[in-house]
């Protein structure tokens, strides 16, 4: 077999209760080019070396006759370490496989096995996990671009208009903290938070003056400040997040009766998370000073999404930013 480059530095825990099986297994790696840098006999003191130890790999016995077995103590190693784990089995019992199996193991080795299935096993072990962990590290600067994108995209529309700075952040957080009282998946909440955080992206195409006019809006102006959801739509569109961002944006100023923009959407042709948002976006900005009003104050404010609850606003989104403020004791951190 051709030899890996990763398979001399590897250094690897065996975790065995059988003392003769333990140290054949041993002479069996050492033999092999791998260092044996601990043997553990039981589950608790598995999980200390491993910590302790921080081997490459952990082959490791199902069956331990002291405390818990080897399913137990890989998942408990996992919960502190990422390092890859190869179970060892005299058993093939279904049951136990599936256990095993749910644990996400890196190999399994039915006993008695040949050397060449052991460091076979081995290998592969070691080069599925340091991928899986490359690309998990991919998908994790991958995740933090589009953090930061989606921050300059948000710090972008908010320099042009500092009325509004800082105001799709908090919306974003109100919006969150109602998706997850309304016990929404983590997946939708992080949908909501990207889209609250540039829902108001499209005012980038509204002049200054009329942003921060300190009066009223003609008519004409009104349509232009209402023309930010398609405009903010149609920057966002060409993206593909693994979120419907866009139409969340494009849906943010859509009302439950019909009434809203740009589209006059109704009821459940409105995204949920379009819905939060509006409620969210909404409240935030009442309760904020803009150049033509004062702030209003909290009572002002949950009475007016209160009303036109059902009608305007979604009825389950409205209680629980209600109860959010009321009993919970939400408060912007910022
Ligand atoms: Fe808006």
């Amino acid at each position: 077999m051709k030899k890996l480059s990763n398979k001399k530095k590897a250094r690897i825990l065996i975790v065995e209760d059988e003392v003769i099986i333990a140290r054949d297994i041993a002479e069996t790696l050492v033999a092999n080019g791998y260092k044996v840098c601990g043997t553990a006999m039981t589950s608790d003191d598995a999980i200390e070396k491993a910590v302790a130890l921080e081997p490459d790999l952990v082959l490791i016995d199902i069956v331990l006759n002291h405390g818990e077995d080897g399913i137990q103590t890989a998942t408990a190693i996992r919960k502190r370490i990422d390092i890859p784990i190869v179970y060892l089995t005299a058993y093939t019992n279904k049951e136990i496989l599936e256990r095993a199996k749910l644990t996400q193991p890196d190999g399994y080795l039915i006993k008695p096995f040949e050397d060449r299935e052991l460091q076979t096993t081995i290998e592969i072990a070691l080069y599925k996990h340091s991928t899986e962990k490359k690309l998990r590290e991919s998908v994790c600067e991958l995740k933090s671009a589009l953090e930061a994108t989606v921050n300059a995209l948000a710090t972008t529309v908010e320099m042009r208009d500092p009325y509004t700075a800082g105001h799709q952040r908090r919306v974003a957080q109100l919006a969150c903290t109602i998706a997850g009282e309304l016990g929404l998946a983590r997946d939708k909440i992080e949908a909501i938070r990207i889209a609250a955080t540039i829902h108001d992206v499209g005012k980038i195409h509204v002049p200054a003056e009329i942003l921060g006019k300190p009066a009223k809006l003609t008519d004409a102006e009104f349509e232009i400040v209402q023309s930010h959801s398609q405009i903010g739509y149609d920057i966002l569109k060409n993206i593909k997040f693994p979120w419907p961002v866009a139409q969340i944006v494009l849906q943010h100023h859509e009302r439950l009766n019909g009434s809203g923009y740009p589209k006059g959407l109704d009821d459940d042709n409105i995204l949920q998370e379009a819905q939060i948002l509006a409620v969210a976006d909404v409240t935030e900005a009442m309760l904020s000073h803009r150049p033509y009003r004062s702030a209003h104050d909290l009572k002002e404010t949950l009475d007016e999404i209160s009303q036109n609850k059902g009608k305007l606003f979604d009825p389950s989104t409205v209680n629980a930013c209600i109860r959010l403020f009321k009993e919970k004791g939400f408060s912007f951190g910022d």
